[in-house]
């Protein structure tokens, strides 16, 4: 028995490995083939394929840029393999933050708008999705990534991400935290350390909680031309895709 067998969901492979090549060849030209890459999508189990082959695009889109990477709600640390894997050739850390107590209390800006674990109201998913720290090293070490090239900072994110504490430039992060004020507090942080030309992809936006696409849509207003957002195809999940300007995006040349 390995040790990740007991949490581990191992999706139809060959499927997986066809949706990958599918989506490759059809959407995502530019994204490299990597090693093991198909093995931890078929291990995912908070991200959807789709969305996942969405994020490596966009992973890579910035691995050009100055700055390390970050995913923001990691829980049991599926994608954070996936992603870990994806840097192994490169000089970039990955640092991965969780309360490992799960959700916090939601902020009035959160309304339930998809009762996903049908709970009945947002107030009762305080202290859902809780995952080990254990688990996220579990999975790390099962694929040889090597202690020094992640940091794992457990707590509340408004507390772990802060100046001084955070990394200093951000090529890339995913942003995965459900509600308001995590992903508010993150995309502030970003703004003074996400590289120009860096990438971010914010989960559920106009899902699960109304948090998520009030924080982006707020930050978005209040930086109004440092960003781009798109958003993905329909079939592939509720999230969205930021871009920082390498200088603005409305100003003539
Ligand atoms: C949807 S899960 C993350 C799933 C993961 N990204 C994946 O792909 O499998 C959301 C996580 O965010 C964490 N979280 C929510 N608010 C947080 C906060 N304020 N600080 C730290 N972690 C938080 C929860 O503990 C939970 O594990």
């Amino acid at each position: 028995m390995t040790p990740l067998e007991p949490n581990t969901v191992i999706k139809y492979p060959a499927l997986v490995h066809e949706m990958h090549d599918a989506l490759r060849d059809r959407l995502f030209p530019n994204l490299p083939e990597k090693p093991g890459r198909k093995d931890l999508l078929s291990r995912l189990l908070g991200t959807g394929i789709s969305e996942a082959m969405y994020l490596l695009d966009q992973l890579h889109a910035s691995l050009d840029q100055e700055g390390d990477v970050c995913e923001l709600g990691v829980a049991q640390g599926a994608t954070s393999a996936l992603l870990a894997n994806e840097l192994r050739n490169t000089s970039k850390r990955l640092w991965l933050y969780d309360t490992f107590t799960g959700l916090p209390k939601p902020s009035p800006k959160d309304q339930l708008k998809d009762d996903i674990f049908g709970l009945g109201s947002i107030e009762r998913y305080e202290g859902q999705m809780q995952c080990e720290a254990e688990e996220v090293q579990t999975r790390l070490a099962a694929i040889g990534i090597a202690p020094d090239r992640f940091v794992l900072q457990p707590g509340l994110v408004e507390a772990t991400l802060t100046a001084g504490l955070g990394p200093a430039t951000v090529c890339f992060a995913y942003i995965d935290f459900d509600f308001y004020a995590p992903i508010r507090h993150t995309l502030e942080y970003l703004h003074t350390h996400l590289a120009p030309g860096g990438r971010i992809v914010v989960d559920d936006y106009d899902f699960f909680s109304t948090g998520a696409k009030t924080a982006v849509d707020e930050f978005l207003q209040a930086h109004s031309g440092k960003y781009q957002m798109t958003l993905p195809r329909p079939f592939a999940g509720h999230f969205c895709m930021i871009e920082r300007a390498k200088r603005s995006f409305w100003r003539r040349s």
